[in-house]
C-alpha cells in the first residue's frame, strides 16, 4: 500500500475515506481535518484561549497536541477522580498527562483533586450517596461536568474542548435514537453555544474514528493511558460501539455516514429545529451559581455535606499549575 500523496510506503489505510497515507502525510491530514472541523462549526476563534479537558487517554492528549500544533493557546484541565481500582487508574492517567506537559514546553495544566477539594474520591462519594447501582459513573459524570464548567468560568476560558471522537458521538446518537430521546437529539451537536458565564463546549474530533486518533497519538509519540476506566466495563455505550463496529466491518464508512447525515439533516433540513425545551424554570444555584432546575441548590452542591461547602470560597480553587519545562 502506497501513500496517495507521495507514493512512499503507507502506514495507514482508511477504507472509509478510500485513503492511504505515509506517516508525515497522515499527521498533516489529521491536523488539517481538525482545522476544517473547527472552522466549519465555528468552534474556536484565533484569539481565544481554549481549555482542553484531558483524561490521559489518546483522544484528549492528541487533541491538546493538535491544538498546540495549529497555534492555539491551549491549556489543559485535569480532574483527579481518585479511582485506584484496576492498576491505579487515576494515578497512571495523571502520570501520562504530566509527561505530556513536560514534553511540551510552555504548556499549562490546571488540576483539581476531588478528594483534596471536597473530602472524598469519586468512588467514596458514590458509595455514600448510593447512586448508580454500585457504579460511580453517573456521580462521576455530574462532578466532571460541574467542575469543567466551574474551572473554565473561574479562570476565564471562553471555550472548553473535549476529546470525544466519532465512535463516542455515533454511540450516543444510536442510544438516543433507540430510545427516541428527543431533547438529547435536539441538543447533540459538535458545538454547544456558551451561556451567561459558561464556556462554549466544542468537540473538534467528532469526525475522527477512534482508530484515527489512536494512530495520530502513536505516530506523534504521545504516550497515553491505554486502559479504560475500570468502571466502564459493561457500560451501554461500549455495547453500542461494538454493534456499530460490526456494521462498519460489513460496510466501511457506515458509522461516519450515520453521524454526518444526522448533522446534515439538522443543518439543511432543520431536523429538530422547532423542538422547544419543555419550559423548566432554570435559576442560579444558590451556592455555586450554575443553572439548575432544582429549587435551591444544584445536584452537584446537594452531593456534599454542609460543612464541606461552608468553607471559604477560595478553598474550592486549589488549582495546581504545572508548567512545561
Ligand atoms: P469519557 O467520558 O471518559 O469518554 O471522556 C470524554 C472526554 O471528557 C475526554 O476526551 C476528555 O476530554 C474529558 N475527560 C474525561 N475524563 C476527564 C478528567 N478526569 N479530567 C478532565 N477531562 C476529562
Ligand atoms: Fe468516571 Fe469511570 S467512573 S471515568
Ligand atoms: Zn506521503
Ligand atoms: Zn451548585
Amino acid at each position: 500500500m502506497r501513500c496517495r500523496k507521495c507514493r512512499q510506503k503507507a502506514v495507514i489505510n482508511m477504507r472509509q475515506h478510500r485513503l492511504a497515507l505515509c506517516r508525515d502525510h497522515y499527521v498533516e491530514w489529521f491536523q488539517q481535518q481538525t482545522a476544517r472541523t473547527i472552522k466549519k462549526y465555528k468552534m474556536i476563534r484565533r484569539d481565544e484561549p481554549v481549555l482542553v479537558a484531558v483524561s490521559g487517554g489518546k483522544d484528549s492528549l492528541a487533541l491538546w497536541d493538535v491544538l498546540l500544533e495549529l497555534g492555539y493557546r491551549a491549556d489543559g484541565f485535569y480532574l483527579r477522580l481518585g479511582i485506584d481500582e484496576g492498576i491505579g487508574y487515576s494515578d497512571e492517567s495523571y502520570a501520562k498527562i504530566k509527561q505530556f506537559v513536560a514534553q511540551h514546553p510552555g504548556t499549562r495544566l490546571h488540576v483539581v483533586d476531588v478528594k483534596e477539594t471536597y473530602g472524598e474520591t469519586i468512588p467514596e462519594v458514590a458509595r455514600r450517596v448510593r447512586r448508580g447501582r454500585g457504579k460511580p459513573c453517573s456521580v462521576c459524570g455530574l462532578i466532571k461536568r460541574h467542575e469543567m464548567n466551574r474551572v473554565a468560568y473561574e479562570l476565564g476560558y471562553p471555550v472548553l474542548a473535549t476529546g470525544h471522537n466519532l465512535d463516542d458521538e455515533a454511540a450516543v446518537l444510536f442510544s438516543n435514537t433507540l430510545n427516541w430521546q428527543v431533547g438529547y437529539l435536539a441538543r447533540q451537536y459538535p458545538v454547544l453555544p456558551g451561556r451567561e458565564g459558561f464556556a462554549r463546549k466544542v468537540k473538534p474530533f467528532c469526525r475522527f474514528y477512534e482508530r484515527e486518533t489512536a494512530a495520530y497519538a502513536l505516530l506523534r509519540g504521545i504516550d497515553y493511558m491505554y486502559e479504560e476506566c475500570p468502571f466502564s466495563v459493561g457500560a451501554n455505550t461500549i455495547y453500542y460501539k461494538e454493534l456499530l463496529n460490526t456494521l462498519e466491518r460489513e460496510r466501511p464508512g457506515a458509522k461516519l455516514h450515520f453521524y454526518l447525515s444526522f448533522l446534515r439533516a439538522k443543518e439543511k433540513e432543520g431536523l429538530f429545529a422547532d423542538w422547544e425545551e419543555p419550559s423548566v424554570e432554570l435559576h442560579a444555584c444558590e451556592r455555586c451559581g450554575q443553572p439548575t432546575s432544582a429549587p435551591g441548590r444544584c445536584a452537584f452542591c446537594r452531593l456534599w455535606p454542609e460543612d464541606v461547602l461552608e468553607q471559604p470560597h477560595e478553598s474550592f480553587v486549589p488549582l495546581t499549575l504545572v508548567e512545561g519545562a
